[in-house]
């Protein structure tokens, strides 16, 4: 085969994604597209965006609509899994993609059914939609730690919904403080099994589905801020760890699937007031001032404030960003 053919047919294999919301692909390729659509990507199917669509318009045309809330930031129509969302963190995430729009978010959680928190989220959830069935939270049982299980879980997303395009690996655990000269090898290993492969096995399950729907996506891995930094006077060796390791791993991640249009990021949280921060403030109440002086703005965080950042790395709003880590701590790495 000739080299120029092998180019050629490398170029169309390149455009052969078919299209979602996000993004326009040419079935054909042309020379006179190429370069645009291989090296700054191409305009989604809702048209020109910002300063392009301005230069576009002209006044004999219709008034021109905003599209950054209707389209870029919007999940309209997208599926999600959410590990550990049973509570927490998780379950804020879900509720926010089913507000922007999400058709199905399917919360996954140890419980063999979920708690009344989730079951007031959901109901919530379907009435503030208007009609039951729209922006569906979906509640399954699931241990992150047991691979063939979470990829079956992906599996059965994918073939209920015929897609999967947002997964977030929110199970995690902290364990008591534990002096690192003697931190048992045992309860090391059980805190690395679910924060480190249980958000790789969370990430597969639903990275394989993208991959074979062919719609790309945005894998959403919550790390935290002790993985780049020590938490002052807490012995959390096996956490701080395994949040580094969560750090590298979509670093890695992201590279390899970056050809896949599969994004990979991290949210690196601060403090966050939730049941796993209460199970150490709510016995040592100085804890949450300490916290608080830890940051500028001088107090921990709500599970609600990372609602924003969540929606913008699940969306066509964040089409751009892969391999980063978005902290969002109070400024607390900025002193
Ligand atoms: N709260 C904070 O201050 C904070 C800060 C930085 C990062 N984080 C991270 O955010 C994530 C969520 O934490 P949170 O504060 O909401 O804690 P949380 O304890 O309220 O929620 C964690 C959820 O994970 C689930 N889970 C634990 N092991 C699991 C397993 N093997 N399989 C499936 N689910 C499992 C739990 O049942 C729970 O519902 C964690 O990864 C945590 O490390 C939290």
């Amino acid at each position: 085969m000739s080299l120029l053919r092998t180019a050629r047919l490398q170029s169309r294999a390149k455009l052969s994604y078919s299209a979602r919301s996000a993004t326009i692909v040419p079935r054909r390729f042309s020379s006179k597209n190429a370069d645009k659509q291989t090296t700054i990507g191409v305009q989604p199917e809702y048209g020109p965006l910002g300063v392009n669509a301005a230069v576009k318009w002209s006044p004999k045309d219709p008034a021109p609509k905003p599209t950054l809330f209707p389209h870029e930031l919007s999940v309209t129509d997208r599926v999600a899994l959410i590990s550990g969302a049973n509570r927490g963190i998780g379950l804020e995430m879900a509720l926010a993609l089913v507000e922007a729009g999400a058709r199905a978010v399917y919360c996954v959680d140890l419980p063999k059914t979920p708690g009344e928190e989730w079951e007031k989220t959901r109901l919530y959830a379907e009435k503030m939609q208007g009609k039951a069935g729209e922006g569906r939270l979906e509640y399954l049982h699931g241990n992150v730690t047991d691979q063939e299980a979470m990829w079956k879980i992906g599996e059965t997303i994918g073939s209920r919904e015929g897609r999967l395009d947002v997964g977030v690996a929110a199970a995690g655990v902290l364990k008591d403080h534990t002096d690192c000269l003697k931190y048992p090898a045992k309860q090391f290993q059980d805190v690395f099994n679910v924060n480190v492969n249980g958000v790789l096995f969370t990430a597969q399950a639903a990275g394989q589905q993208m991959e074979k729907f062919g719609n790309g996506g945005s894998l959403i891995l919550i790390a935290s801020m002790s993985g780049s930094i020590t938490n002052k006077d807490h012995a959390w060796v096996s956490y701080n760890s395994s949040k580094s390791a969560v750090l590298q791993m979509a670093r890695s991640m992201a590279c390899e699937l970056g050809p896949k249009r599969i994004r990979v990021n991290t949210i690196s949280p601060g403090h966050i007031y939730t049941s796993m921060t209460a199970a150490y403030s709510d016995k040592q109440p100085h804890l949450l001032a300490k916290w608080s002086s830890l940051n500028p703005l001088g107090r921990i965080g709500r599970p609600d404030e990372l609602r924003g950042v969540v929606t913008w790395l699940a969306s066509d709003a964040s089409t751009f960003c892969t391999g980063s880590d978005i902290i969002v701590d109070g400024g607390h790495r900025a002193w």
